[in-house]
């Protein structure tokens, strides 16, 4: 197969969610499909538990856990399909920040009754902001839920999108009798039998058919002719270019955990979800079908035997092709390093694997070298960009528990910033070390990972932070000088050495912008 035809059949993409709203379940009707698992249950008991936990046994098992569904890989219809994992637990949530500059696509699921949730507003906002195109499924359409069409104008609204809806329900929880594909002009009858067989759809074309009447009834047939009459009043017909540039959003309706909606899905994703796109790099622009390679590095996982300390450094492969045991370069070390054991992933299993097309996602044995947004390369001097930090929610110092074992300390605390487990702050005043994370479960993994896998022992003390806001001035004007001067207590290097502000207020936040004009204030530190 010829390497054009190898990337025009990958798609690669995310399924993001707030919990619960039935990301699990729909993967695995999506693996089902592709014949990738045989049983239902495979992907769900592997499912990373949502509630907090203290026991450090369980937070390392759901480690390995994520490992073997970092990525799930499988064939449908002749389309290599990549899915990559997006934790919904929030404290992830970075996780799942970074995971999304590797995706080309998502899916974005939804709750009927529940609607637009937290984590799917915050999820939905990076992608919009990056224009990643996305598709809109509402699920558990067998239980009773919002109006199709409230839902529809709440996802417009809370998550900025503009949607067209490519099917609509028939009825709803009690009396939901199917769905109407608009996309393949069909009906499909719902029997709330996961068995059902998949082949069993009614083609109708024309929806003013007096046959509707008999197939669901007198009722049901003049509101869904209503329902449809409307969709096409009131929403912009599909566009494929509008779906791809990520200025219209497709929406699908059905029931994950019944299989129902789940083949309209699949099928229509894979006729228009894009193969794996052009990206930026700092210098210049890269197609995914020049024959050099290149990729970059968008998550790090730690081996889960202790003993070994190397870790797996996923690399998305953005063009070229990789190939096992050919010496590529790292750029940011600048220096050449050769893989005789990448791996690529499937739905249960990783396998070694000769040569990846971009799209795809390899995994690299890593000791030490990597950390998230490394760029490898054929030779070229080149350096992904997007792979942003964002404001930590939590602020604690950290402290050496046992002055023997500094060194390790350091080092671990090293390694587990380059996974991008948290962020580390050094403060420009004393030297201390202050740890930023998402959730608070973070500083237990990490407690637990240095003493297990560093030998080094640490304890924290709080640090009230509101907002870590990266700094960007010109380095002689005035202004930024007195800046540095009277704030000095609250400044910061990252790990890459950018000047970060700790607002203590949202007040001295505030005050501080105000006073101090011309030194922006950023929540990212991806800005410019
Ligand atoms: P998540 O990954 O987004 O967190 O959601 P997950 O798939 O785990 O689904 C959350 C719950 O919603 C599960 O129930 C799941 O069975 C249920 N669910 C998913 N899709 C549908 C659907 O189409 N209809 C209905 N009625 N329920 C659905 P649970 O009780 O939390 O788990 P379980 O005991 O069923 O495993």
């Amino acid at each position: 197969m010829s390497f054009q035809t190898e990337i025009a059949k990958r798609r690669t993409f995310g399924i993001i969610s707030h919990p619960d709203a039935g990301k699990t379940t729909l993967t695995e009707k999506l693996l089902l499909f592709g014949g990738a698992i045989q049983e239902a249950g495979a992907v769900k008991n592997n499912k990373i538990k949502k509630a907090a936990t203290s026991d450090f046994m369980e937070i390392e098992r759901q480690r390995g856990i994520s490992v073997a569904t970092s990525v799930l890989a499988f064939i449908y219809r002749d389309k290599k399909i990549n899915i990559l994992d997006t934790p919904g637990h929030k404290d992830f949530a970075e996780d799942t920040f970074r995971t999304l500059t590797a995706v080309d696509s998502v899916i974005v699921v939804i709750d009927v009754a529940k609607g637009v949730e937290e984590q799917t507003e915050k999820l939905v906002e990076v992608c919009r902001m990056r224009k990643i195109p996305m598709i809109v499924f509402i699920n558990k359409l067998d239980r009773e839920g919002k109006d199709a069409f409230d839902l529809l104008d709440e996802v417009e609204q809370k998550l900025g999108l503009s949607v067209t809806p490519l099917s609509f329900p028939i009825g709803m929880g009690y009396d939901f009798k199917g769905i109407y594909n608009i996309y393949e002009r069909n009906i499909n009858l719902f029997s709330g039998n996961s068995k059902k067989n998949i082949e069993d759809t009614i083609a109708f074309d024309d929806i003013t058919n007096p046959q509707l009447e008999k197939i669901i009834g007198e009722k049901a047939a003049l509101e869904l002719r209503d329902n449809l009459e409307l969709v096409s009043g009131v929403y912009t017909a599909f566009d494929r270019e509008l779906y791809l540039n990520g200025s219209q959003q497709p929406v699908f309706f059905g029931s994950a955990l019944n299989n129902f909606g789940v083949r309209e899905l699949l099928d229509c994703f894979i006729d228009i979800a894009p193969p794996p796109k052009t990206k930026m790099a700092e210098e210049r622009e890269v197609k995914a079908n020049e024959t050099d390679f290149s990729g970059f590095v968008f998550k790090i996982h730690a081996n889960m035997d202790p003993k070994h300390r190397d870790r797996l450094a996923f690399v998305k492969i953005v063009s070229g092709t990789f190939e096992r045991n050919k010496p590529y370069l790292h750029v940011r070390h600048g220096k050449k390093l050769k893989f005789s054991s990448p791996n690529a992933f499937f739905a249960e299993k990783k396998e070694i694997v000769d040569i990846s097309y971009p799209g795809d996602i390899v995994g690299l044995h890593d000791t030490g070298n990597f950390k998230i947004g490394d760029t490898l390369t054929a030779g070229e001097e080149l350096n992904y960009k997007g792979i942003p930090s964002f404001s930590p929610e939590h602020f604690r110092y950290i402290n050496n528990a046992d002055p023997m074992k500094a060194k390790q300390l350091y080092k671990g605390i090293d390694q587990l910033m380059d996974e991008g487990v948290a962020q580390l702050f050094t403060l420009e005043l004393n030297g201390r070390k202050v740890i930023g994370t998402v959730g608070a479960l973070q500083y237990e993994v990490i407690q637990y990972r240095l003493e297990h896998e560093y030998g080094a022992k640490c304890t924290y003390e709080n640090f009230p932070v509101y907002k870590a806001c990266w700094v960007e001035a010109k380095e002689n004007n005035e202004e930024f000088k007195e800046f540095k001067r009277i704030k000095q207590k609250f400044l910061a290097k990252d790990k890459r050495g950018q000047l970060v502000f700790l607002a203590d207020s949202a007040f001295s936040l505030q005050m501080t912008q105000q006073k101090y004009p011309s030194v922006k204030l950023h929540f990212t530190s991806e800005f410019g």
